[in-house]
């Protein structure tokens, strides 16, 4: 009797676990679908509220529906430019002292070059920094759209909470870039983060060290480490997670006005 219950409770937690599941990602007969979209063309899967409805207005807020899509344009931008600037870019941030008897550092001289003596560098560099704001703002405002249309709802939770680490990267992104020229400004920024990571609590120096090479913007470390988050731990997750992202809004549809 206690065995049959037991039974009968592990039946129902395991159809909740399934149920869950079932319900956001609804299974579909993947080679009907197939055969269905190059019959009719039809690429969205399922289908939206538009296609169902058969829906000829135009809505007038349908331009805010393609932020998510204008972030991703700009992301490929950043990238295609981003792989140009690293043929010329140096990521070393040591002092050097000029003949002048100034200071100088490697990364903020090729970042020079790039400006006065590669052709188009200064265009290169300029698309990759207006990119970067356009994507910024443009992830913002599609978060922004989301909320307002309640598209986090069920069953899109889990794309909401990829959507706010996908911002968060975005944000690192940015903040990892502006270091990277080595002027003042990105010894101001390195200097706040520095300041910040040791104030965390009790292994703050020891954080700080292995985000930032050292606990002073002064060894110029900082330069080489952002630069590898920037150039390849933040785009090797963030494409993982834009993948996963784009997957499960083709998957589960896109949550239109009703
Ligand atoms: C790299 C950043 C991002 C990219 C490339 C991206 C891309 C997209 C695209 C192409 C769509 C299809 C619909 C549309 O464009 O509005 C979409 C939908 C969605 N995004 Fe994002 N997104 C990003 C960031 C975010 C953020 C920051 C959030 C929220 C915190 C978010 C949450 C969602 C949700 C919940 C949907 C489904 C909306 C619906 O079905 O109406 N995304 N995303």
């Amino acid at each position: 009797m206690a065995s049959g219950s037991s039974d009968s409770l592990r039946e129902d937690s395991r159809r909740t676990v399934f149920g869950w599941f079932k319900t956001r990602f609804p299974s579909v007969p993947w080679a009907d679908m197939t055969r269905k979209v190059l019959e009719t063309d039809q690429r969205q899967m399922p289908r939206s509220h538009a296609e169902k409805y058969e829906l000829k207005t135009i809505w007038y807020w349908y331009p805010l529906y393609c932020l998510g899509g204008i972030s991703f344009v700009a992301f490929i931008i950043l990238t295609i430019t981003g792989i140009i600037l690293g043929f010329f870019y140096v990521p070393d941030g040591s002092y050097q002292f000029t003949t002048g008897g100034g200071l100088t550092n490697a990364a903020y001289q090729s970042m020079n070059r790039i400006m006065y003596q590669i052709p188009f560098g200064f265009i290169i560099r300029g698309m990759h920094h207006w990119a970067a704001h356009i994507m910024i703002a443009a992830v913002f405002l599609h978060m922004c759209r989301v909320y307002f249309t309640g598209a986090y709802k069920k069953p899109r939770e889990l794309n909401w909470i990829i959507g706010v680490v996908l911002l968060m990267l975005t944000i690192l992104f940015g903040y990892s870039g502006y270091l990277l020229p080595a002027n003042n400004l990105s010894e101001g920024a390195a200097n706040i983060g520095i300041e910040m990571t040791r104030a965390s609590p009790l292994i703050g120096d020891q954080l700080a060290t292995l985000l930032w090479g050292s606990t002073s913007t002064l060894s110029g470390y900082y330069v080489l480490r952002w630069y590898w988050i920037h150039v390849f731990i933040l785009p090797f997750v963030g494409v993982g997670l834009m993948i996963v992202h784009m997957a499960l809004v083709w998957v589960q549809g896109v949550a239109e006005p009703h």
